[in-house]
């Protein structure tokens, strides 16, 4: 199928030919609609290029596309609405795209070329004529197919003004590397080498939009690396930066973090498109850097790194701005990381077992997801091995679980039972007393029922009589 074909499949395209034509100005589709088209991938986003003015262009077509709701955005120049599934932006074309200091775009009017130039990435200048004399025709200025052909992000100009105009496009860049599995050339890694101070001058919220988009990618350690080895992961996320390096005391040798996470996320990803559970495995040896000892004789330790990692996540929640709701989820999965392991041992109690499912709770499965995408060793028969180890911690919970039905598992014998057994108000006692319960059942004393739980608590009732 050629060219035209394909945005024939689109008619409303030639209502834009025809007002483009009546207001003597220019109109094309530019940008990821374009790129995505030679990806072979669907895009419901058009975004239309207009020499002329963008925002009247964008209210006059609404106008014939019977459209009402439309959005205009004064100081960005821009305008978009929804027709049918599709959402429709405009912009006209300008000749610088942003102020330096602010990354409010400068809306001086421009040519085709000047726009095009200062355009992101050479994929992304691609753009579909939608004007009379050459509708539907490909333009391609900077050789854009070529570099998709390729594999490769290129700059249309020098990087170091493509990054100075707006700096997110660095993010950009390893988000679109990541994604497409393209590789970078050495200029914008040089370039983002030098700009990445400029990262500052970009609200938080679309660093962290970008860095989840990366964590998306089918192997997000492409990105992560070209963040680590710029230094523009030591700006925007220095903790994780402090995970790379090796050590090397006498005869132990300490394993770099930060190339051990990779290989966690990208295998975590291969089971999970859920990104929460890709940060998760990116977060879950974050203290490590600060819990490392070099013991005599045993060697390098990170005792308490699980507890501590799970304490560091409201400071990297709140500088990354993330959503408060997900930091429960995060802080479970890193301090109980390396618990399910602990429980291989034959000799492990049901009431050790019981504690594990009570304490994960719902995020069980999670868990056990993280602990095998936490085997990274080169060494087949050991990741059988280990592979094996939770196949039997999990056929305990399965055991433990069937006799106990655990998962919704809290005191029978409810609060206001509490109450009125000892004849006490609503006070601390009664959640001192209900906890005791649950341990009793959780040390396997008492099975987990109302009648046993009640004339349990029959039994201790005197001890909290005063
Ligand atoms: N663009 C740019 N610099 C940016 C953002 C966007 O030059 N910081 C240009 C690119 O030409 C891009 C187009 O604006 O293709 C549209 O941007 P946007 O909708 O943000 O991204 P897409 O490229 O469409 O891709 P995606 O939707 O995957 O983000």
């Amino acid at each position: 199928m050629n060219l035209t074909e394909r945005i024939e499949k689109f008619p409303f395209l030639i209502e834009f030919s025809e007002l483009a034509k009546k207001r003597d100005e220019k109109v094309y589709i530019v940008g990821g609609f374009v790129r995505d088209l030679f990806l072979g991938r669907d895009k419901k986003e058009f975004d239309f290029l207009i020499v002329g003015d963008g925002v009247e262009f964008a209210n006059a077509i609404s106008k014939k596309l019977k459209q009402k709701k439309i959005v205009i955005y004064k100081t960005f120049g821009t305008a978009q609405f929804q027709y049918d599934e599709y959402f429709l932006e405009f912009v006209g074309a300008r000749e610088e795209s942003y102020d330096r200091a602010s990354r409010n775009p400068k809306i001086e009017r421009g040519s085709f070329l000047q726009d095009i130039k200062r355009r992101d990435f050479t994929i992304n200048t691609l753009a579909i004529s939608l004007n009379e004399n050459d509708f539907g025709e490909l333009i391609d200025t900077y050789k854009g197919i070529e570099d998709i052909e390729k594999k490769i992000l290129r700059t249309p100009i020098d990087p170091m003004i493509t990054f100075d105009d707006d700096p997110l496009r660095i993010m950009r860049a390893f988000r679109f590397a990541s994604n497409l599995e393209f590789d970078i050339v050495d200029e914008i890694k040089d370039a983002a080498i030098q700009m990445k101070e400029r990262l500052a001058i970009v609200a938080q919220e679309r660093i962290t939009d970008e860095f989840f988009k990366i964590l998306s990618s089918e192997r997000p350690s492409i990105g992560l690396r070209l963040m680590f080895d710029t230094g523009v992961m030591s700006v925007i996320f220095p903790e994780i930066s402090i995970m790379g390096g090796v050590e090397q005391r006498k005869d132990y040798h300490h394993k770099d973090v930060f190339q051990h996470t990779c290989i966690v996320v990208d295998n975590i990803s291969k089971v999970t498109d859920d990104v929460w559970l890709r940060f998760a495995a990116l977060v879950h040896d974050i203290a490590k850097p600060q819990t490392k000892r070099f013991v005599e004789g045993i060697g390098w330790t990170f005792h308490g790194h699980e507890e501590m990692g799970a304490r560091m996540m409201k400071s990297v929640f709140e500088k990354l701005k993330l959503p408060l709701h997900k930091i429960e989820y995060i802080k479970k999965l890193i301090r109980l990381h390396l618990r399910p392991i602990a429980l291989v041992d034959d000799d492990v109690t049901d009431s050790a077992i019981r504690r594990l499912v009570v304490q994960a709770g719902e995020e069980l499965d999670d868990l056990i997801t993280l602990c095998r995408a936490d085997i990274t060793s080169k060494n087949p028969n050991k990741v059988t091995k280990y592979l094996e180890n939770y196949e039997k911690v999990m056929n305990r919970v399965q055991e433990v679980r069937e006799k106990d039905k655990l998962r919704e598992f809290q005191s029978p014998v409810k609060g206001d039972e509490i109450m009125r057994v000892l004849d006490i108000k609503p006070s601390k006692l009664v959640g001192i007393v209900k906890t005791r319960i649950e341990e009793a059942i959780l040390e396997g004393d008492i099975p987990n029922e109302y009648d046993a739980a009640y004339d349990f608590l029959m039994k201790i009732k005197n001890e909290y009589k005063n």
